[in-house]
């Protein structure tokens, strides 16, 4: 296998999104750098998930422009997770193994991955279950272990908790921790304060369209420059 070309940083350009005529992002202009925690914070509607499928490159800017370290964006070298996870009509294992099966790994280390991914994220007692059949915490878990096994140097995470409880929260934001450790750069939106404040290591702010702010989590909370911002963290209503 050739190796891994850093495809960070990440940089957008006046990066803009429009639809029939209407700006859904607005002139963003960010770097992302390697091994950091960016949470992607704002109300809903913000542009959270557009933003996401803008760095991902399931959607191309439609002004500005979006650059890779490595000169062209590398698809197995990053992964996206949605707020609902999609996953295969078939076992857990087979769901893992999928994948990397796609990316040209041999049969032997895939099992091997499958096995250690299992392991690692609590699932192999669930490993010949059908996959819709689990809980939807443990379905997210799933699409993370999944994305993970992948290696991607960065992972972009849309929301992966907003439609599970407190306790299947914990174990998703447990799981975006042990990434951080293992080396991956995490790109996540949340519109949950809290877990904006346990999670993140920078902070980059939208509010319809536009990034508002961008900077190191403890600088943002102690004190953000934008009304926009301030407002969201008092708690106000803003759309
Ligand atoms: N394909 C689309 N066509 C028209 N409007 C869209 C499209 N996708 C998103 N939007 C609108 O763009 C805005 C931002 O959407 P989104 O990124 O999903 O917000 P968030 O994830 O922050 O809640 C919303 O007002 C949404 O309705
Ligand atoms: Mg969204």
């Amino acid at each position: 296998m050739s190796a891994q070309r850093d495809i960070l940083p990440l940089s957008l350009q006046g990066a803009g999104y429009a639809v029939g005529g209407k700006r859904l992002l607005s002139d963003i202009s960010i770097r992302i750098p390697a091994g950091r925690r960016l949470i992607v914070l704002g109300a809903n509607g913000a542009g959270k998930s557009l933003f996401l499928r803008l760095c991902h490159g399931l959607i191309e800017p439609s002004a500005g422009r979006r650059i890779w370290a490595s000169g062209e964006a590398r698809a197995e070298a990053q992964a996206m997770v949605f707020q609902r996870p999609v996953l295969l009509r078939r076992s857990v294992a087979a769901n893992l193994d999928y994948p990397l099966a796609l990316k040209g790994l041999g049969r032997a280390d895939r099992a091997r991955t499958v096995s250690a991914t299992l392991d690692r994220f609590g699932l192999t007692a669930m490993a010949d279950q059908p996959a819709r059949l689990l809980s939807g915490g443990e379905q997210q878990r799933l699409a993370l272990a999944r994305a993970w096994a992948m290696r991607p140097q960065v992972l972009f995470l849309d929301e992966p908790s907003s439609s599970l409880d407190p306790s299947a929260t914990r174990i998703i934001e447990e799981m975006v921790g042990q990434f951080s450790i293992d080396g991956i750069t995490i790109v996540m939106s949340t519109h949950d304060l809290g877990q904006a404040r346990r999670l993140a290591e920078d902070v980059a702010f939208l509010h319809r369209g536009r990034l508002i702010e961008h900077r190191a989590a403890p600088e943002f909370f102690a004190g953000p420059w934008a009304p926009e911002a301030r407002a969201f963290l008092a708690g106000d209503l803003i759309w």
